[in-house]
C-alpha cells in the first residue's frame, strides 16, 4: 500500500536538480560528441607510452602517403616556421620526380559518409620550391573507388594559406578516407586538415554531433558540469587543462594529451561548451583546476609562489564567460561570435582531490581570490572521493555554495544508502552530487544497476533542501574505445545507444517535481529471507587489503565461499583482495547461501598497498 501526504508539501526540489557531467574519456570529445571527422588533424600526436597508458600515436598517426603514379614522396612531420606557435607540427611532402602526391586520412577508424550530404573541408597549405601545380583536389576515397566527391582548390603557393570548400559525397559508406593531392615536384606543407559534415548540431562550423546532442536534450538536463573529471587536473602538472588554450581560433588552439590515454585537439572547447549550455538551457559549471594534481596517479603541486596564473586563469574565465567586449576575455568572447555575456553563475574548484596537506592550503587561495573579484559567483567545492567525503570539514570552513561528492559503488550501496542524506547537518554546504553510477557485476550496465540508482534518486529527493545537483557518470563511451565502464550513452560513428540508466536519468529529469510529498509504503512481509552481502570500497589503483579475521557467527569463514564481483579484481586463498583496475573499483561480496537474520560478522582487514583508504559494509 502506498499513500502520499498531498496536503503536506516538505521540500521544493532545485530547479537545476539533474544534470549532466561532460569529461573527454572514452573518446567522448574528438571521435565522439565533436564532430569533427578527421584524427590528427594538425599532426600534434606522440607517443604517450613514456607519459600515459596511450600506446602506438605518433604525428602520423591516421595518415598514409598517396602517390598516383608510384613515385616517391618522403612524408615527415616537422616543425620549421609553424603555422603558430600552438600548432607547431605540420607535415611536410618532399616529391623529388614530378607526381600527384599527397596524403590520406582514415578519421576515427574510417570515415563515414552520406550520399548526397555535404561536408565542409578546410585546409592550410604552402609550397616550397614547387614546379607544378597551384590547385590542391581534396576527396573521398573507399578502398577501391578514388573519387566519392570531391572538390578543388588552387592558389597554394609559398605563404601558409587556408584553403576552404565543400563536397558532396556521391555515396554512403563507413569506411572513406580523405585525400589532399596535388601534381608537381618540389615541397608540400600542410596542417590542420579538417571535415565536418555540414548536418551538425544548430548546423553549426566546428559544431557537435546531431544525435548526439539530442541524446543528451532528450535527458532534459539543467546543467552541464565540464570538462572533467580527473582531466582537469591532469595526470601531472604537465597535461593540467588550461581554459585559455581551448578557445579562439581552432587552428591557434594547443592540444594536449589526455590522462584516458589518448590525445585531445581542444576543438570542443570552452566556447563549445559555453554554446552546449546556452543551446539546451542548462547552468554551466566549469571544473578549474587547483593547482594539485591526480591524487590517484601523481602527487604533484604547483608550488605555492608559482599558482597566481592558475588563480588568473580561474578568474579569467568568468571574464572569458560575464565580461563586456571592451574586457581582454570579453573581447575573445565577442571575436568568437559570442559578444552577449554567457551569464555563467557557478564556478568548481577542483574535482575529487584527495585530502592532503597541499589541497587544504591551495583550495582557500583560490576561493578568496575568486570572492574578491566576483562576489556573486557561486563557488562549488569538492568534497573528495566519496563515500568517506574527506573534505567535507574545508568545504564547511570555506562556505562553499555546495560541494561535489563521488561514487562509483556497487548497486546494493545505493539501496543501502537512499537514506544517505536524511542525516545531514542543514547548516552545512549543500550537496552536489558531482559523479556516481552503479557499478554490477562486471561493471555492466544492467537492470538492477539503474533501478538502484532510482531508489538512490528518490532518497536524494526527500532531501532536495540540501542536494542540489546530481549527475551520473561518466556521460559518453565509444563503443570501440572506452576506458570505463559503465557509462550513460554509448555511441559509435553512426549509432546511439541509450542505456538502461540512461531512461532513469531520463525518466527523473523529465519528470521532476517541484516539491516533494512525503509517502508512506507498507510493504508485506518477504517470503524470501534476504541474503548477506557487502561490499568492498577501494580508493586506489592496485589495493591491496589482507583479511585477517572474518567470522560468521563467531565461526571462522572462508572468504572463499563468498562471491566477488564488480571492480577488477583477484582473490587469493580467500584472504586477499586486491583491485587491479584502472579505475576505482567498488566490488560486492555476497554468499546466496546465508541468510542475514541473525548473522553476526566480524571482519578484521589491513590494507597493506595502494593510496587511499577501503572500506568493508555488509547489510542484508
Ligand atoms: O568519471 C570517471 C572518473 O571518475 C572521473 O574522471 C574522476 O573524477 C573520477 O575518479
Amino acid at each position: 500500500e502506498i499513500r502520499i501526504d498531498c496536503d503536506q508539501s516538505t521540500v521544493s526540489l532545485s530547479p537545476h536538480l539533474y544534470g549532466l557531467f561532460f569529461e573527454d574519456i572514452n573518446y567522448a570529445a574528438d571521435g565522439g560528441l565533436y564532430a569533427e571527422l578527421i584524427q590528427n588533424r594538425s599532426f600534434e600526436y606522440f607517443s604517450l607510452e613514456e607519459t600515459h597508458r596511450g600506446t602506438g600515436f605518433h604525428p602520423l598517426y591516421a595518415w598514409n602517403s598517396v602517390s598516383r603514379s608510384g613515385g616517391r614522396a618522403k612524408m615527415s612531420v616537422i616543425n620549421t616556421n609553424p603555422l603558430n606557435e600552438n600548432n607547431r607540427h605540420y607535415l611536410q611532402l618532399q616529391v623529388d620526380q614530378s607526381d600527384i602526391v599527397g596524403v590520406r586520412n582514415s578519421g576515427f577508424d574510417g570515415i563515414h559518409l552520406d550520399e548526397g550530404a555535404r561536408y565542409n573541408v578546410s585546409v592550410y597549405a604552402r609550397l616550397n620550391d614547387w614546379t607544378g601545380d597551384s590547385k590542391l583536389t581534396i576527396q573521398f576515397e573507399t578502398g577501391n573507388e578514388f573519387d566519392c566527391g570531391r572538390v578543388v582548390l588552387d592558389g597554394a603557393d609559398g605563404t601558409w594559406k587556408k584553403f576552404e570548400g565543400v563536397i558532396i559525397a556521391t555515396k554512403t559508406t563507413d569506411n572513406a578516407s580523405l585525400t589532399v593531392t596535388t601534381e608537381g615536384k618540389g615541397t608540400l606543407d600542410l596542417d590542420m586538415v579538417s571535415l565536418f559534415p555540414q548536418d551538425t548540431f544548430n548546423g553549426r562550423r566546428n559544431g557537435l554531433r546531431k544525435d548526439l546532442v539530442q541524446a543528451l536534450a532528450d535527458l532534459n538536463p539543467k546543467f552541464l558540469r565540464f570538462p572533467g573529471g580527473c582531466i582537469v587536473h591532469g595526470s601531472g602538472l604537465d597535461n593540467i587543462y588550461r581554459w585559455k588554450d581551448s578557445v579562439g581560433d581552432v587552428a591557434e588552439r594547443k592540444p594536449n594529451w589526455n590522462l584516458w590515454g589518448y590525445h585531445q585537439t581542444y576543438g570542443l572547447g570552452y566556447f563549445e561548451y559555453f554554446q552546449l549550455c546556452e543551446d539546451l538551457n542548462m547552468a554551466a559549471l566549469p571544473v578549474v583546476p587547483i593547482g594539485v594534481g591526480c591524487g590517484f596517479r601523481c602527487t604533484e603541486f604547483v608550488p605555492i609562489d608559482e599558482l597566481g596564473p592558475h588563480i588568473q586563469d580561474a578568474i579569467d574565465l568568468i571574464e572569458f564567460a560575464n565580461g563586456p567586449v571592451s574586457s581582454t576575455w570579453g573581447k575573445v568572447r565577442a571575436s568568437m561570435g559570442h559578444p552577449e555575456p554567457f551569464n555563467l553563475k557557478h564556478i568548481c574548484l577542483g574535482n575529487e582531490e584527495h585530502d592532503t596537506p597541499d589541497m587544504r592550503q591551495r583550495f582557500p587561495l583560490f576561493s578568496k581570490a575568486i570572492r574578491e573579484a566576483y562576489p556573486d559567483i557561486k563557488i562549488i567545492g569538492t568534497s573528495g572521493l566519496g563515500p568517506e567525503i574527506p573534505i567535507y570539514d574545508l568545504m564547511t570552513r570555506d562556505k562553499v555554495y555546495s560541494s561535489d561528492e563521488h561514487y562509483y559503488m556497487p548497486p546494493n550501496w545505493f539501496i543501502a544508502n537512499e537514506d544517505r542524506f536524511d542525516d545531514f547537518d542543514r547548516n552545512k554546504p549543500l550537496i552536489f552530487v558531482g559523479e556516481y553510477a552503479a557499478h554490477d557485476t562486471d561493471r555492466r550496465n544492467t537492470l538492477y544497476s539503474a533501478l538502484s540508482e532510482a531508489v538512490f534518486l528518490n532518497g536524494i529527493e526527500r532531501n532536495a533542501d540540501l542536494v542540489d545537483m546530481t549527475c551520473y557518470a561518466p556521460l559518453f563511451g565509444h563503443k570501440n574505445h572506452s576506458q570505463w565502464n559503465p557509462d550513460l550513452i554509448y555511441f559509435d560513428k553512426r549509432n546511439v545507444i541509450r542505456t538502461t540508466n540512461y531512461f532513469v536519468q531520463k525518466l527523473y529529469g523529465q519528470n521532476k517535481g517541484d516539491v516533494y510529498l512525503r509517502s508512506h509504503v507498507d510493504v508485506k512481509e518477504s517470503t524470501h529471507a534476504p541474503t548477506v552481502s557487502g561490499h568492498v570500497g577501494i580508493g586506489s589503483w592496485n589495493t591491496t587489503i589482507e583479511v585477517d579475521k572474518f567470522t560468521v557467527n563467531g565461526r571462522e569463514s572462508d572468504m572463499a565461499n563468498w562471491k566477488v564481483t564488480g571492480g577488477e579484481y583477484s582473490t587469493q586463498d580467500g584472504h586477499y583482495i586486491q583491485s587491479d583496475g584502472q579505475a576505482t573499483p567498488a566490488m560486492s561480496i555476497n554468499n546466496e547461501s546465508l541468510s542475514a537474520e541473525n548473522v553476526t560478522i566480524e571482519v578484521r582487514a589491513r590494507k597493506t598497498g595502494g593510496s587511499e583508504g577501503f572500506l568493508i559494509r555488509f547489510g542484508a
